[in-house]
């Protein structure tokens, strides 16, 4: 136990360093403890990142519960230096055990949330329909990612949301940056730890092309990749042509790719039939939120045997002879076979995230029951922040190039 939890504390100790803008914010409001007494609820992937996120929440007043957002990325060294170390309430396991999770997500929701944190929506969502005794209690939500964006949209267009829901995905600092440039270097992070392979001069097939499908292709023209993007939107397929890559559909793509990145929020989007067009040896992944891009069901219907083959991959040998490699059991591949986006990524989207639950408690009852991305000042000061923490100037208008914009002759 005590070398899990100096391992968790290392880790922490280690992005407590690097999170600046998080650490600036701390600094601002640890006089006012901006969170004395409120209770706020965190579901999000539970590594050290995660874990610095609520010990400043906890260090700047709030009741803090937390949990991990997907039954994999929990790391358990993590877990166990906030228990006992940093004395949080915590409740995740990294367990396939879908139960486990759950039972996890109900018992960060004893503390009667006033402000929750969410990453794919999974928490408030529980609470709304299992604990509808809870809402009274509940001042508003911030979701962290587009699949947790969609849910919330599609509960509040039925008129199911009682809440405001505040959209961390979708404001400039996040989206822009996690989604693009966090999702494409962790991704490949995940790839090439888990299976030491070169990426050079291979095809590599990027299902996708929305914020985190540019920053997986991208990543993968600079490390010497083909690249083939498959989409459904012919306004980002162009995006993607222009961009440079080769643009397909999967089932003519199944054919080319030596590594296989799934990033669309969708269902099906590598199924039996494209498994069996593949080369010997193809390797596939999925960096979406849920394990449902890469079709796993129908891999463990058609495979004629199934073995791990190295830490988080899976041989899955078909009946054609051939043989494709899955990890992290398609779940995303950043986060189970890596330690998730880069700390100054992750800097920015907690810090809207603790922006967005400070604007929810101080606008508690005056906001209206919406879902929208943080109110653009926050975004600002979130951008200045990052840029004097790298010690850089940009330049301000003068009052005559801002009479100048804002004239019309
Ligand atoms: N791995 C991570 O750490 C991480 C980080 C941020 C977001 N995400 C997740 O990644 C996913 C994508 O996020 P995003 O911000 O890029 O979303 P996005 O909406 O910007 O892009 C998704 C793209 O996928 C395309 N698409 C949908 N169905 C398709 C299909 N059947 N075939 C091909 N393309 C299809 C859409 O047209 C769109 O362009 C979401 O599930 C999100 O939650 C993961």
């Amino acid at each position: 136990m005590t070398d899990l939890v100096e391992s968790g504390k290392k880790k922490i100790e280690w992005v407590k360093k690097h999170m600046k803008v998080l650490n600036s914010l701390k600094d601002l409001y640890k006089s006012d403890k901006p969170f004395k007494d409120v209770n706020v609820a965190i579901s999000i992937h539970l590594e050290a990142k995660t874990a610095y996120l609520g010990i400043i929440m906890h260090e700047l007043g709030a009741n803090v519960a937390i949990t991990g957002s997907n039954p994999l990325s929990t790391q358990e060294d993590v877990v166990a230096a906030l228990k006992n170390y940093y004395g949080l309430n915590v409740h995740a396991d990294r367990s396939l055990d879908e139960s486990v999770y759950w039972e996890n997500i109900d018992k960060i929701l004893e503390i009667n949330p006033n402000i929750i944190l969410d990453d794919g929506a999974d928490l408030g969502i529980t609470l709304i329909e299992k604990y509808p005794e809870k809402v009274k209690n509940l001042w508003g939500i911030c979701e962290e990612t587009t699949t947790g964006v969609k849910r919330y949209k599609a509960l509040h267009r039925q008129n199911k949301l009682p809440v405001p829901v505040i959209l961390i995905n979708d404001s400039y600092m996040k989206y822009l940056f996690d989604n693009r440039y966090g999702t494409g270097q962790s991704t490949w992070d995940g790839i090439i730890r888990s299976t030491n392979l070169t990426v050079t001069g291979k095809n590599v097939v990027v299902a996708g092309y929305g914020w985190c499908g540019k920053g997986v292709a991208m990543r993968a023209k600079g490390l010497g990749a083909n690249v083939i993007v498959t989409e459904v939107d012919p306004i980002k397929a162009n995006e993607a042509l222009m961009d440079g890559f080769r643009v397909m559909k999967m089932e003519e793509a199944a054919k080319y790719g030596d590594f296989f990145v799934t990033v669309t929020g969708d269902i099906d989007i590598i199924t039996k039939e494209h498994f069996l067009l593949m080369k010997d040896g193809a390797v596939l992944s999925n960096a979406g939120h849920f394990d449902v891009e890469v079709k796993v069901k129908d891999l463990e219907e058609i495979a004629v045997d199934k073995k791990e083959v190295r830490n988080g991959v899976e041989e899955y040998k078909l009946p054609n002879g051939k043989s494709v490699f899955l990890l992290g059991k398609g779940r995303l591949v950043n986060l189970v076979n890596a330690d998730g986006h880069p700390t100054e990524i992750m800097d920015l989207s907690f810090s809207l995230q603790l922006e967005g639950a400070k604007y929810i408690k101080e606008n508690r009852g005056n906001m209206k029951v919406n879902v929208s991305p943080v109110p653009y000042v926050i975004d600002k000061k979130i951008a200045e922040i990052n840029l004097i923490t790298k010690g850089i100037e940009i330049d301000t208008l003068s009052k005559e190039q801002e009479e100048y914009l804002n004239s019309w002759e």
